[in-house]
C-alpha cells in the first residue's frame, strides 16, 4: 500500500512538473511535433525542437507571445562562437516582419554589431523550411539548420522590437531583452 502511495505521489508530481511547462501544451498549425521545448525565461518566448546529432539537424519552432503591436520584428539566432556576454555580435538570426498584424516575412541575417539594421543575407547555417506565421499575438518562425559535426549545445538568444515602416529599429534595452540568451543542451533540454 506504501508503495502505490509513493507511485501515485511521483506519477503526480511527474505530470504537475510537466503540465507546468507552457510549451508542452503549444501545438502548430501545420501540425509539427518536435520532441523538445523550453520556456525561454525572458519575452514570453518558447523554443521547440528536435535535434539529430548525427547530421547536425535542428528542426526548431521559435514562438514570441505578447507581440500586440500590429507591427512589430521578432527573431531567434545561435551565437557561433558560443559568446554569452555579447551573444548579439556575430549572431546568425532569423527573423520574421509583421506588418498590420498579418503574416510575416522571414529571413536570415548575420549581425554584424550592436548598430545592425538586421539586414537579408546568408548565414552560416545551412538551412530549408524557413517560414513563419502570426496568430493574434503570437508569432512563430519555423527552420530546420544544420549545425556543425559533434554540436550538443548552443548559446542562442531572441528578440522583438519595432519597425519603421518595415526596417527594424532598435529593441528595447530592459534588463529582460538584455538577458534573452542562454546556453542550452540540445540534447536534455536543460541550460
Ligand atoms: C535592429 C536590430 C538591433 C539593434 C539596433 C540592436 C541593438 C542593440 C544594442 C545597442 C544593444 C546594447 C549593447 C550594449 O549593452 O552595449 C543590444 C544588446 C543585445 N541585443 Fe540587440 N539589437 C538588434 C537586434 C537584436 C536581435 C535580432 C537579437 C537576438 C536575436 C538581439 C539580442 C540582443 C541581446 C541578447 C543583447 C544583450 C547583449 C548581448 O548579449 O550582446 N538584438 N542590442
Amino acid at each position: 500500500m506504501a508503495r502505490l502511495v509513493l507511485a501515485m505521489c511521483a506519477l503526480s508530481s511527474l505530470l504537475l512538473t510537466t503540465s507546468a511547462q507552457t510549451c508542452k501544451n503549444q501545438t502548430f498549425t501545420n501540425n509539427k511535433v518536435f520532441t523538445s521545448c523550453r520556456d525561454l525565461p525572458h519575452l514570453t518566448s518558447y523554443l521547440h525542437w528536435t535535434y539529430e546529432e548525427s547530421t547536425g539537424k535542428l528542426e526548431m519552432a521559435f514562438r514570441h507571445g505578447g507581440i500586440n503591436a500590429t507591427d512589430r520584428w521578432v527573431a531567434w539566432g545561435i551565437n557561433p562562437n558560443n559568446n554569452l556576454n555579447s551573444a548579439m555580435v556575430g549572431a546568425q538570426a532569423l527573423v520574421a516582419i509583421s506588418q498590420s498584424g498579418g503574416a510575416p516575412r522571414v529571413y536570415t541575417s548575420s549581425i554584424a554589431g550592436y548598430s545592425t539594421q538586421l539586414a537579408e543575407g546568408n548565414i552560416s547555417y545551412a538551412n530549408s523550411g524557413l517560414t513563419g506565421t502570426r496568430q493574434d499575438s503570437e508569432i512563430t518562425i519555423y527552420a530546420t539548420l544544420t549545425l556543425p559535426n559533434g554540436t550538443t549545445t548552443l548559446v542562442h538568444l531572441w528578440q522583438d522590437g519595432p519597425l519603421s515602416a518595415s526596417t527594424p529599429q532598435p529593441h528595447s534595452m530592459a534588463t529582460s531583452n538584455l538577458q534573452a540568451k542562454e546556453t542550452l543542451d540540445l540534447l536534455s533540454g536543460s541550460r
